[in-house]
């Protein structure tokens, strides 16, 4: 069965674009607090990355690299909410049938890069959750308990290390896929952005 439409349903626009923001974000975070001393002054209320836009108080004082651990953790929770939601959307609808001007080699490029970016969103935040669930730490939400720390350093380090490659291999994929669709709107001059714009 194929699937008739043109256009990404609104749905999936806006969930593509509001997932691939936070997780560029995510990625600004992750390598921003791991730069962090592991010792330094705590802090009752933090500047949030001293933008002088939004102040946040907190219940109790904290590291830099704790409350910006912390930060990263919470959203990173909320992002796999709405990466599961995404992932039952496409299942239940089908995308727009890729463009008939592609070439055989960018139908396949095209399908198996998409394949491997929603592999690698997926595992992506898991890792880091499994990191968080196995250090001592566990897992606050936004100051909520959500899961403790089982402290294990072993399994903490080789979910510590995946993270960190997926994330490598993250990082490079999304950066492929953008210059692909600017290939596809400066080059090309087609319709592939503009499916998946509002
Ligand atoms: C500036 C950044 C981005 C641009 C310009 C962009 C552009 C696009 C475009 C134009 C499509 C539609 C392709 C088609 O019609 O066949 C698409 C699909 C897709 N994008 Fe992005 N994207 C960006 C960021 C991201 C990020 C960060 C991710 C997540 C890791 C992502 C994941 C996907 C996936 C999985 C699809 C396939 C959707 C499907 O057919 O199910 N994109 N993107
Ligand atoms: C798509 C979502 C996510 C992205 C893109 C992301 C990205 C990153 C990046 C780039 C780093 C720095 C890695 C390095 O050391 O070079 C990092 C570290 C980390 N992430 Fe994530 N992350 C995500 C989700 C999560 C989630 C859901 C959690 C936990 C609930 C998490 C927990 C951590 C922790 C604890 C570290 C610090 C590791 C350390 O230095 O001890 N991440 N992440």
């Amino acid at each position: 069965m194929k699937n008739a439409a043109t256009r990404y349903t609104k749905t999936a626009i806006v969930l593509h674009w509001l997932i691939g923001i936070v997780i560029i974000g995510m990625f600004a975070l992750g390598w921003f607090m791991s730069e962090l001393p592991k010792e330094a002054p705590k802090q009752q209320a933090y500047d949030l990355f001293n933008l002088g836009v939004y102040t946040w108080q907190l219940s109790e004082p904290a590291s830099p690299r704790t409350f910006y651990f912390n930060l990263h953790k919470s959203i990173g929770v909320t992002l796999l909410a709405l990466i599961a939601f995404r992932l039952y959307w496409r299942l239940t609808h089908r995308p727009p049938a890729l463009l008939s001007s592609l070439q055989p080699w960018e139908r396949k490029l095209a399908t198996a890069g998409h394949h491997l970016l929603y592999l690698l969103m997926v595992a992506m935040p898991v890792t880091g959750l499994l990191q968080a669930l196995y250090s001592k730490y566990g897992v606050k939400w936004f100051g909520l308990d959500f899961l403790p720390g089982l402290d294990d350093k072993a399994i903490r380090g080789i979910f510590h290390e995946a993270h960190e490659l997926i994330g490598i291999a993250l990082a490079l994929l999304i950066l492929i896929h953008i210059l692909g669709a600017l290939k596809h709107k400066f080059i090309d001059k087609d319709e592939t952005l503009s499916r998946m714009s509002l």
